[in-house]
């Protein structure tokens, strides 16, 4: 469909379902096993309802939109999630992803599996290494540590300001819906990850090492014994253990638990996020900034216009949504915002 037609980041997906082939489609959209993961991230965020407040000045909400992540500006709280293969949507692969990123000031987070070199999608930007628009670098390691001290140059040198390193993938997924097409699963990989090793792998590169894949209080809280600069609270989408807990479930446990943690570091979520809302409610925890995979792959069936309109629609949605809730500064949403208490009992 025209791209003038689709009015919200869940449009996206209707509109890949029909231009994508079905393998190349599904391997998007697959989850792990019966998908109750991939389900859940979705239908979280309408377990806890807003108590919405009135008569709040909310005249200057659109300048608390721009969001400092591990110490880059950048214009919106939310930003592109690593998801491999963005070839399968658009010939331009990651480039169209990097180049809308720019162009909206969105961070741009490239996968370890990403369908062109990282070096040709850097040199996609403006001014290439040199650009001012900085992007971060999500990896994979397998227990070889001069393999590992390699990627962690080539990072470096590439120009990436920090690391993603996934840690919920220590075996493969159960790719149910996508092994019916054949299409494998090339974002999932061995990784040997004691904290011992995360305190290693932290010391060979002079980049922020983040951990991406935390899913309890006691992994965050490790985390921060750890060292670790930031926590990524992710269930991959829902692609590798099936009934993982949505990270919003996650970001509610240590909210509850631990709240110190969002003050110690930021905290960064994903899964699931398709509306304003979505958004609002995970920042209301106490989170950084939000992560958004399937969808961004999605617009990019309309490369660089689709998903440019995926982060404008979103921001939008954003701003009024916080203006409607009576919030009037999207990066202190207070979480007297949040009525929990069917979050409880679900
Ligand atoms: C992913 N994800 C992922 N994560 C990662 O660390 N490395 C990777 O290579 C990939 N690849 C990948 C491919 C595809 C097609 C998808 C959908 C996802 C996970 C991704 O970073 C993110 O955690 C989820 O996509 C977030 O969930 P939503 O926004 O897709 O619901």
């Amino acid at each position: 469909p025209d791209l003038s037609t689709i009015q919200g980041i869940p449009d996206f997906d209707a509109a890949a379902r029909n231009y994508m082939n079905v393998s190349a489609y599904t391997y998007y959209r697959n989850g792990a096993a019966g998908e109750w993961s991939y389900r859940n991230n979705l239908e979280s965020f309408g377990r806890v309802r807003w108590r919405p407040r009135v008569f709040v000045d909310i005249m200057d909400v659109e300048s608390t939109l721009p969001t400092k992540i591990l110490g880059y500006n950048y214009s919106v709280p939310f930003f592109i999630a690593p998801a491999a293969r963005a070839g399968y949507a658009n010939p331009e692969g990651e480039k169209s992803l990097v180049r809308a990123a720019e162009a909206e000031n969105v961070l741009y987070v490239t996968s370890f599996f990403s369908s062109i070199p990282m070096d040709e999608i850097i040199a996609a930007k403006t001014n290439g290494s040199n650009s001012t628009f900085h992007s971060f670098q999500q990896l994979y390691v397998d227990n070889n540590d001069t393999v590992v001290q390699q990627r962690l140059d080539r990072i470096a040198a590439a120009g990436q300001k920090a690391i993603f390193l996934t840690v919920d993938s220590a075996a493969n997924g159960v790719r149910t819906r996508a092994n019916r097409y054949q299409v494998g699963s090339a974002d999932d990989s061995l990784t040997l990850f004691t904290w011992a090793r995360y305190r290693k792998i932290a010391n060979m590169t002079s980049l922020p090492v983040v951990p991406k894949g935390i899913q309890s209080v006691e992994d965050a809280k490790l985390a921060v014994e750890n060292g670790a600069p930031a926590i990524y609270l992710s269930n991959h989408g829902g692609r590798q253990l099936d009934f993982s807990p949505s990270p919003f479930e996650v970001a509610l446990e240590i909210y509850n638990e631990a709240p110190e943690i969002f003050k110690q570091i930021e905290v960064y979520a994903d899964g699931g996020v398709r509306y304003g809302t979505d958004v609002l409610k995970m920042l209301a925890l106490g989170v950084r900034a939000v992560g958004i995979g399937r969808p961004f792959m999605y617009a990019n069936c309309y490369g660089v216009d689709g998903v440019r309109k995926a982060m404008q629609t979103l921001r939008n949605e954003v701003l009024n949504d916080a203006g409607n809730l009576g919030v009037p500064n999207v990066q202190n949403v207070s979480s007297s915002v949040l009525d929990l208490k069917y979050m409880a009992t679900n």
